[in-house]
């Protein structure tokens, strides 16, 4: 029987998931154990097939005693906690899935603009707490959303920008033209993204090279009073200055889904700060995205077991 062991807590829940795995008899294995590191994994990795893997790094200890493995699944997108040269080096392909929670992660970040906007969290915490704190807020309508990364989530998040009245810029340089100018979405260079947007909102990948993009330097070159979002990688925002920022008002809010350690350590003073707005790295956790992310997952699995070669595979050279 083919065995999936599994990181991921959303894996096989959602939609048509759970009646996939059924009908083709696969066996799965849960490693979500929060109070171990690798959630499990190295107990488990032995007897699998195929690895799905969520937020647990893999390196190249991980593969040291899987035999059997075939493949490593993401189930997602981004894929810096995967070792994916010593994947390599094992011979084994590593798919992601991309787009498929693109639409999931851009609504999040339409709710935090709107929740920074309306101070939504201090309205909700004043009602339940017996207040009555009214606000005046402002209008996302008419600013301008500044999008660095214009890849998938990018994409999505600056047409769902566009119908709410927004203006939209961007930086990548890999920009797709056509999707700009078919979406009145401005490409600019990153400091004139810095210093033209209302919100910022994060989508370039993790890793080394995007490591600390917004720090002090470039913190500076915003507006004041800028709102800015990352739910993209905790590395690429440095938070010891997006604290700075907050408190001088340099930034007149952050919204994070995202951080360098997760759980992060909640004694940091941007935690105390009434301007910041915060979600557990949930961006791509509603059951439309969960349900598309698996059923791609299962479809690569498929392919694999019949010979085959996924579409979307990261490391191509081990199929030569
Ligand atoms: N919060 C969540 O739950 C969640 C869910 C999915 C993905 N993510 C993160 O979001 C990232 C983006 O996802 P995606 O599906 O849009 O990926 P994608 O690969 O489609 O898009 C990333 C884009 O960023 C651009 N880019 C990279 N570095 C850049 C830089 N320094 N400056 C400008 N542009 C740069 C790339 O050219 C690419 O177009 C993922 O890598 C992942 O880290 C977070």
């Amino acid at each position: 029987m083919t065995r999936i062991v599994t990181t991921s807590p959303g894996f096989g829940k959602h939609g048509k998931v759970p009646g996939r795995l059924a009908e083709l008899g696969w066996d799965l294995v849960r490693c979500v154990d929060t109070s171990k590191p690798d959630g499990g994994l190295s107990e488990e990795i032995a007897a699998a097939d195929f690895l799905v893997v969520g937020l647990v790094p893999v390196t190249a200890r991980t593969l040291e005693n899987a035999p059997k493995l075939k493949a490593i699944l993401k189930h997602g997108v981004g894929v810096d906690n995967i070792d994916i040269p010593a994947c390599t080096a094992k011979g084994l392909p590593v798919a992601n899935t991309p787009g498929a929670n693109a639409d999931a992660v851009a609504e999040l970040a339409v709710g935090f603009m709107l929740a920074m906007a309306r101070a939504i969290p201090a309205g909700h915490g004043s009602v339940a707490s017996g207040g009555w704190d009214r606000r005046v807020g402002t209008q996302i309508g008419g600013k301008v959303l500044g999008i660095l990364g214009l890849g998938n989530i990018g994409r999505s998040l600056a047409a769902k920008a566009r119908g709410l009245g927004m203006a939209v810029i961007a930086c990548d340089p890999y920009a797709d033209a056509e999707f700009a100018a078919r979406n009145g979405v401005e490409i600019v260079d990153f400091d004139t993204l810095l210093a033209r947007s209302d919100y910022l909102s994060l989508h370039v990948f993790g890793g080394r090279d995007n490591t600390a993009l917004i720090n002090e330097a470039t913190i500076g070159k915003m507006k004041p009073g800028a709102r800015l979002l990352n739910l993209a990688r905790g590395e690429v925002a440095d938070m010891d200055a997006m604290a700075a920022a907050l408190e001088s008002g340099q930034l007149g809010g952050v919204a994070l889904d995202a951080y360098a350690s997760e759980p992060p350590d909640r004694s940091h003073p941007i935690f105390r700060h009434p301007n910041a707005v915060f979600m557990p790295h949930s961006g791509a956790d509603t059951t439309e995205a969960v349900e598309n992310v698996g059923l791609m997952n299962i479809a690569d699995m498929e392919t694999l077991l019949a010979g085959g070669r996924p579409a979307r595979v990261l490391n191509p050279e081990v199929f030569r």
